[in-house]
This record gives C-alpha cells, sequence and structure tokens, in this order.
C-alpha cells in the first residue's frame, strides 16, 4: 500500500478549502462565471479592402477595424480579428466553427440570409464604377459590351452577372479586389465594380493613373454593412445594442471621418 504523507493531506485539504473560499467570494460578487477563462470572440476579415480593411505589415486597419473596436469594447467582450480572405471568411463564419464572426464590408442581401444572421446595418454603401479617363463608359448598361473586372461572390459580382449576362467570359472575377484593381491597372479590363469606399480610395490614392469613378444610382442601390454570423449566434443579441450606441455615438464620426473622409450620413443608419 502507498503511504500518503501527513503533509500531503494537509495540503490537499488547504487547497480545497482556499478553491471553496475563492467559490463562496465569488458567488458573493454575483459573479458566478469568474472561474470561466474569458471567451474571446473570434473575427474573420479580408484585408484587401483599403479604406474598410486592409493590412499594415501584419496588422488588419481600417473603417471596420475600428469600428469593431468601439463596438466590442461598448459589449465589453474580448476579440481577435484576422485576415482570411474573403471566400474563406464567407465559408468559416457559415461554419461557426473557428470563426464567430465575419466583418468586411459585408452587405447584407436577402439571398446572404439565408445562411448568416447579420447584426443591424452599420454603414451605408452602394456599388461604383472604376475605370479610366476618356473612356466612353458613363453607366453601368455601358459596361454590357465592355470588359469588366469584379471580386467574385460580392454584390459587385452579382449585379454586373445580371448587367452581362451569366457565363459572360468579359466579366472577370478575382479572389480579391486588389486583383481586380490591378487588372485595370494593366489595362487587362475597362472597369472595376466594386464598393464607393474603396473606389474613391483607389482614384484618391492613384493621381497620376488618371482613374475616374463613376456613380450610377439607377443600376446600383444603396447597400448595408452588417456583421455576419452563423445562424443562431449569441453575438447578434450582444452586438446589436452596441452598435447602435456606437451609431449614435461621435466615434462612428470619428473613424468616419479618419478612414474614409468627411461626415457621414446616418438618416437611414439611425431611422
Ligand atoms: N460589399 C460587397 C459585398 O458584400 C463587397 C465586400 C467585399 N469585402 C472585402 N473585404 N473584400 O459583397
Amino acid at each position: 500500500m502507498r503511504k500518503v504523507g501527513l503533509g500531503a493531506i494537509i495540503a490537499s485539504l488547504a487547497l480545497v478549502l482556499v478553491l471553496s473560499g475563492c467559490g463562496a467570494k465569488n458567488k458573493a460578487a454575483g459573479n458566478k462565471d469568474a472561474a470561466e477563462p474569458v471567451k474571446v470572440y473570434r473575427f474573420a476579415s479580408d484585408g484587401t479592402y483599403p479604406p474598410m480593411e486592409n493590412m499594415d505589415k501584419d496588422k488588419l486597419v481600417g473603417f471596420d477595424i475600428d469600428f469593431l473596436a468601439a463596438v466590442m469594447e461598448e459589449a465589453g467582450l474580448e476579440y481577435e480579428v484576422k485576415n482570411l480572405g474573403w471566400d474563406a471568411l464567407l465559408e468559416s463564419v457559415k461554419q461557426g466553427k473557428e470563426y464567430d464572426a465575419g466583418i468586411s464590408s459585408i452587405t447584407i442581401s436577402d439571398d446572404r440570409k439565408k445562411t448568416y444572421d447579420f447584426t443591424i446595418p452599420y454603414f451605408e454603401s452602394t456599388n461604383m464604377i472604376l475605370t479610366k479617363e476618356g473612356s466612353d463608359i458613363k453607366s453601368a448598361a455601358d459596361l454590357k459590351g465592355k470588359k469588366v473586372a469584379v471580386q467574385g461572390a460580392t454584390t459587385g459580382d452579382k449585379l454586373m452577372t445580371g448587367i452581362m449576362g451569366e457565363g459572360n467570359k468579359n466579366l472577370k472575377r478575382f479572389e480579391s479586389n486588389a486583383l481586380a484593381l490591378l487588372e485595370l491597372s494593366s489595362n487587362g479590363v475597362d472597369a472595376v465594380v466594386a464598393d464607393i469606399a474603396i473606389v474613391n480610395e483607389y482614384v484618391k490614392n492613384n493621381p497620376g493613373k488618371k482613374f475616374v469613378g463613376i456613380l450610377d444610382r439607377t443600376n446600383f442601390e444603396s447597400e448595408y454593412y452588417g456583421i455576419a454570423f452563423p445562424k443562431g449566434s449569441e453575438l447578434k443579441e450582444l452586438l446589436d445594442p452596441a452598435i447602435k450606441t456606437v451609431l449614435e455615438s461621435d466615434t462612428y464620426k470619428e473613424i468616419y471621418a479618419k478612414w474614409i473622409g468627411g461626415e457621414p450620413d446616418m438618416t437611414t443608419l439611425l431611422k
């Protein structure tokens, strides 16, 4: 038989006492979860969409990243956000195993609502045409006979598929919007269709290259971004009120001024 020393018995007794004492204290403070590690929610993004989300060395930066920080602080939740790329982020948020949510200028659409839950809208956007100065493209309808680049599986892709027709080889789909922009830059296509903030940023950042952005409110309607969750996520309930508070705060306007410039039109967002 193994001999258990008196010292060991006393030590384990003391440990049991200390542990149960802790429990009692936490219960008294009403903090029943204190013994459990704090949950760190994992967000996925696609850091190739400046100024909304972009990589600065190995760090994600941009409007969405600052906005998420404000929302998570308001909600009192721990989180991390990683650059996954667009297709992988859509897939992994759907599965809800490795990632709890996606934030990536994701437009809330009826299509996507079949697969994801979304927060309330936090950003108003629209698709926009990017082309080169001197081009005869004036509206989305003019894109019909042209070569157009889009990021695949985006609302821009869907809209252009509608205009140019399914299976049209002149509609080129890229894995990232950065690659679509490169294709225009190297004259592989006549235009890119992407979200307004991204097109404006690209025109601004490439002054010598004579890019122009064209807004077509008839063909491209307003879209609203939401944070995407796997169906039934507890996060929706936790984040919606926090988003509302941030939308009503000066913080939202500051983040907007920093990344987009000027003042946001809050009429539809605060309705
Ligand atoms: N708003 C568009 C959509 O939801 C494009 C979003 C692309 N986002 C990105 N980070 N690449 O389809």
